[in-house]
């Protein structure tokens, strides 16, 4: 809440720490008294609220429950929730709310003008959108882990918090416990990004790790990643690439100044990929992981979400469970590697709740500025997908007769791509030609458009039995 200091004789009325407007007006020497009195002061109350108390929220109530002493050694104050919004305030939930006002509607919270600062975790889109601007109009800063959102309205929400003065933060949208969303706004500000390659859905991670280290079946993997808290509550985008293109084109606004539509993003998912998959990639050397990319080539960016065969004695290889692992390269600083818990209740909360203490230290508003300067670069013009040239894996399952391999390789070498290996393991003798025989072709570099050309003549061939796929070979 306010608080006024007398500083050298006059009196400045401020906010502190919480009104970095206000704060910001005051000379440097001023502002430094203003913080060292404020770290004297026996510490002031500083109410928050919370909306959605899943596996997110539980997570921060935890932190906020068992590290008082050190929030309040963070932050000069004594963080004290005061409201929870959840959308259905009698189920039995992880976490002890009996000290709180919980409620199913938003009304108290907006009104209670102590509160300054709102953790909101609650997917979707329509409702958070609501919520957030109306919290934000209700003089609040909003701390948010909802990539959906941020992806569909995101300068709506950031332009409308610029306009109010206040804040939003959402270090938890983007490989929930890494530092990623702070690193690129704060620490890499020195640098041009020129490459982003990352793994940044947990769920889809964890059942690829699964299914290869356990060979469990893939609905199986992904129950557990449900009952784990780490899927959404509509699972179809962790595993469809969506949340990862979500995730992606959050990164690649801050990185590269470049907004760009989540759905416009060449992305592919998981769903298709086999056992046999994984252990064919595994025999030849290679992970297959639901690999993000954005790099910059000749001054246009090339962004792409696909499942990518990746050399198993590379870091990001190794990369297993729900973590999420992100190689960030700067021109000054180089490669940088950061890897951890991607999604789950408390690495989450961990960077939910780093946020919220930012707010209430005043480092958010510094954030929130320097992230909207980022985001006002001119963008840059996209590589177009059809242009870009890579190694491809290729699995079919296709009728076990004579003549099927001969003619998936005559239109691969009608495109112009070569082949450089060819797998097929030995099937029961099926004369009457039902048998199915799978096989796994690597090719050498083509491009992107050539290859889509070869996938619609191949899918029009009598021969094939079931799905086929395609996945990159990262260099
Ligand atoms: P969750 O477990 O499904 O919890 C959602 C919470 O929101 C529930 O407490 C629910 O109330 C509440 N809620 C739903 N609609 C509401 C409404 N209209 N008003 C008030 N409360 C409402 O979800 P979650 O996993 O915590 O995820 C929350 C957000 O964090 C999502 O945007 C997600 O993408 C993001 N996120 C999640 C993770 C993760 O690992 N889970 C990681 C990073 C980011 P009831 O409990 O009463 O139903
Ligand atoms: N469902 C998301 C994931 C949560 O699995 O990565 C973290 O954003």
């Amino acid at each position: 809440p306010a608080h006024e200091f007398p500083v050298s004789m006059r009196r400045q009325e401020v906010f502190f720490p919480h009104n970095v407007h206000s704060f910001r007006t005051t000379t440097p020497s001023c502002c430094h008294m203003l913080r060292n009195l404020s770290l004297m002061t026996p510490a002031g109350l500083f109410p928050i609220g919370l909306v959605g108390c899943g596996t997110v929220g539980t997570g921060v109530v935890r932190i906020l429950q068992n590290s008082t002493a050190l929030l309040t050694a963070q932050t000069g104050q004594q963080l004290a929730l005061r409201h929870v919004v959840v959308r259905d305030p009698a189920r039995t939930r992880d976490a002890d709310l009996s000290g709180y006002a919980v409620s199913a509607s938003l009304d108290a919270l907006v009104a209670d003008q102590t509160v300054k600062a709102v953790v909101h975790v609650v997917g979707g889109i329509a409702s958070p959108r609501q919520d957030i601007l109306r919290l934000l109009h209700a003089g609040k800063d909003v701390i948010t882990a909802n990539k959906a959102l941020l992806c569909t309205h995101g300068d709506e929400l950031f332009e409308t918090a610029h306009s109010l003065g206040r804040t939003i933060c959402f270090e938890a949208a983007v490989a929930g416990g890494i530092p990623i969303i702070s690193t690129v706004c704060t620490a890499l500000t020195a640098n041009r990004i020129v490459a982003i390659e990352a793994i940044l859905n947990g769920t889809s991670n964890f059942i690829l790790t699964r299914m290869l280290d356990r060979r469990q079946i893939y609905d199986e993997a992904l129950r557990e990643a449900q009952q784990l808290g780490y899927a959404e509550a509509d699972p179809t985008m962790d595993v469809d690439g969506s949340d990862t293109a979500q995730k992606l084109a959050i990164l690649a606004r801050l990185a590269f100044g470049t907004a760009m539509p989540f759905d416009r993003i060449a992305r592919q998912g998981i769903q298709n990929i086999d056992l046999q998959d994984l252990l064919a990639a595994a025999d030849l050397g290679y992970r297959i992981k639901l690999l993000a990319l954005a790099r910059l080539t000749a001054e246009r960016l090339e962004v792409s979400v696909q499942p990518t065969l990746v050399r198993a004695d590379r870091s990001i290889a190794m990369t297993s469970g729900a973590h999420n692992f992100i190689a960030i390269e700067g021109d000054a600083v180089g490669v940088l590697k950061m890897a951890g818990a991607g999604a789950g209740r408390m690495p989450t909360a961990s960077a939910v709740v780093a946020d919220l203490i930012d707010c209430v230290t005043g480092r958010a508003a510094c954030t929130f500025q320097a992230l909207l300067r980022l985001q006002q670069r001119t963008p840059l013009p996209l590589h177009p997908s059809t242009d870009i040239a890579r190694r491809q894996y290729l699995r079919f399952n296709v009728a076990d007769r004579p003549h099927v391999l001969a003619d998936i390789a005559d239109v691969l070498g009608r495109h112009g791509i070569s082949i450089s290996s060819v797998r097929q393991d030995e099937t029961e003798d099926s004369a009457d030609g039902t048998g199915v025989a799978r096989l796994v072709m690597l090719t050498h570099r083509a491009t992107e458009g050539r290859l889509q050309a070869a996938d619609n003549e191949i899918d029009c061939l009598d021969s094939l039995r079931g799905p086929r796929i395609r996945m990159p070979i990262a260099d």
